[in-house]
């Protein structure tokens, strides 16, 4: 069982502690995705795994073998780890055919000419790349550049599929198309993979489940539905997705829903993941495409404020409103443009989350 144990990891470079406590298993076969901003330490917690750094205290296993232990003084070298890696530049020997550039790992691990063949066809197989076998990689447009990467990676059956932005260099159609064909490679390989983006749909697209990083922590691990819907801070909900935050004051708090105060006038009812005392500030993130625009004879129901449409922006498959309600201005994602300016929007129970001012940013 290739399970993948990282525990305590912590690598600072100077005063920057670029990974400062990170836990989180893998389970055998699974697709996990580090996602975070710029310089958050995910390609420094990929490094530590591929053994191209070496942290500073921690541990790293997989299926029970010890790569990196800080406290028994165990480092494994990159090379007998067994990881397949793609990094955003995929470099593939420019003088070795694409055949010969996934025969270069495994001459190296001295595998036979007989096997040696029977695992390239397999492997170029999987990635549809078998017709351009004798091309050399200059002759190959940048997704198959990338395919051809990925083969040479699967081709000695790594025991961990390690994945820095692979996909960065594609354009925005061919990522879509080479998202889709990942995923379905890494099911029917079954290698258990870990995935370093900060592009927020592939994670959500490709991942059975994702740990949010912030300033070198994990502040969230968890399947992209509940990522996206139940973002654990206010961080999380402005990274993954697009976010209205409202600002507002807590009035009374029951059993998990709060209700807040926006301004003078109006009142919402949003969950809150904590308890919070009536009076503390809060901000309430809403997603455009939750709020909807509402027929005015639903105008007593609650949660529907009535509201003025400021801008109409026309954006293909939907349209954005920016609104005003009260003294709260948020957009609004909606398929038919209203015409009339004054409108009602209602804004589900289910749709807020609630928190504390203080958090975040
Ligand atoms: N060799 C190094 N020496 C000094 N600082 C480093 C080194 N490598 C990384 N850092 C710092 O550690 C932090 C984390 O870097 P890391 O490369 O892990 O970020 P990242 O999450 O992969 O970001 P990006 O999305 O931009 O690739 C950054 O502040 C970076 O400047
Ligand atoms: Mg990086």
């Amino acid at each position: 069982m290739a399970e993948l144990i990282v525990s305590g990891l912590v690598r600072a470079f100077g005063d920057v502690r670029a990974v400062d406590g990170v836990d989180f298993t893998v389970a055998d076969g699974e697709f996990l995705t580090l996602l975070g901003p710029s310089g958050c330490g995910k390609s420094t917690t990929l490094a530590a795994i591929a053994g191209l750094d070496k942290p500073d205290a921690g541990r790293i296993s997989l299926g029970g073998r010890d790569f990196f232990n800080a406290t028994t003084g165990t480092f494994v070298p990159p090379e007998r780890r067994e990881i397949g890696l793609v990094f955003q530049s995929y470099a593939l020997w420019p003088h070795l055919t694409v055949r010969q550039n996934l025969e270069f790992p495994l001459k190296l691990r001295r595998i036979g000419r007989a096997e040696r063949a029977r695992r390239i066809e397999e492997s170029l197989g999987l990635v549809e790349m078998i017709p351009y076998a004798d091309r050399y990689p200059h002759a190959l447009s940048g997704g198959q550049q990338q395919r051809v990467a990925l083969a040479r990676t699967l081709v000695y059956r790594p025991g961990l599929l390690l994945l820095d932005e692979p996909l960065s260099n594609l354009d925005a159609k061919l990522r879509e198309r080479a998202r889709t064909w990942l995923r379905h490679l890494q099911s029917q390989v079954g290698v258990t993979t870990v995935y370093v983006t900060h592009d927020q749909s592939e994670a959500l697209a490709l991942s059975d489940r994702i740990a949010v990083m912030n300033g070198g922590r994990i502040v969230q691990l968890a399947d992209p539905r509940t990522i996206y819907d139940r973002p654990s801070d206010a961080f999380i909900a402005d990274f993954i997705g697009s976010s209205n935050f409202l600002s507002g004051t807590v009035l009374a708090s029951d059993n998990g829903t709060v209700r807040v105060g926006l301004g003078e006038r109006l009142e919402l009812s949003a969950p809150s993941p904590r308890p919070l005392a009536p009076g503390t500030a809060v901000r309430v993130s809403v997603r455009p495409e939750q709020i909807g625009v509402v027929d005015p004879s639903a105008a007593n129901g609650a949660n529907v404020f009535p509201a003025e449409i400021l801008e109409r922006t026309f954006l293909g498959a939907h349209n954005t409103l920016e609104v005003r309600a009260g003294e709260s201005r948020f957009r609004v994602e909606c398929r038919k443009v209203p015409e009339n300016d004054h409108i009602h929007v209602h804004i589900p129970e289910s749709a807020g989350i609630v928190f504390p001012q203080a958090a975040g940013h």
